[in-house]
């Protein structure tokens, strides 16, 4: 937080090359090595429109359905109505932090994957959450921007007990 490119808008991608492969292959390595549950490019440093997201089941995060290992490349959201709940978030270029942030229950996304086939899917809880929170990176927005009342932001020691556990 505080670096210049993840306030950025990142740009579309144009080509589905070996060099989207590479930056995909670094982004999962990425992702694998924090424990995240997903990634945008600009927190590696690229200002493009790609995103990862993956969340196995978790005897930790009981409340938390999986969502598989996706690539979601130019994504656009469509919330599906106005409900909205409130989450608790981290993320990885905000490390150690804890936020309650909401975000629209329902919503379809869709997208293309590392091969350039559209990706179309409508989902709802903590697999909408998840998403919206990796376009925000794309969009140079990170939670914290996104949070109703600051009393709910603090370091992660701080708060165990206080919130409901899920994942980064
Ligand atoms: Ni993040």
């Amino acid at each position: 937080m505080g670096e210049p490119l993840l306030r950025q808008v990142g740009a579309p991608v144009e080509r589905f090359d070996a060099e989207l492969t590479a930056l995909v292959a670094d982004m999962n390595d990425t992702m694998r090595a924090l424990n995240g549950a997903g990634l945008a490019a600009p927190q590696i440093g690229v200002s493009l429109r790609v995103v990862i997201f993956e969340v196995n089941s978790n005897p930790r995060y009981p409340d938390v359905s999986p969502i598989p290992y996706t690539v979601l490349v130019n994504p656009q959201l469509t919330p599906l109505g106005d409900d909205q709940e409130e989450g608790w978030e981290g993320c990885l270029s905000v490390p150690g932090l804890r936020g309650l942030v909401p975000r629209f229950r329902s919503l379809r996304y869709r997208g293309y994957d590392l091969e350039g086939t559209p990706i179309d899917r409508t989902v709802e809880g903590f697999h909408a959450r998840v998403v919206q929170h990796e376009v925000d990176h794309l969009d140079g927005i990170l939670y914290p921007q996104r949070m109703r009342d600051l009393r709910n932001f603090g370091f992660e020691e701080a708060l165990r007990g206080q919130m409901r556990p899920m994942p980064d």
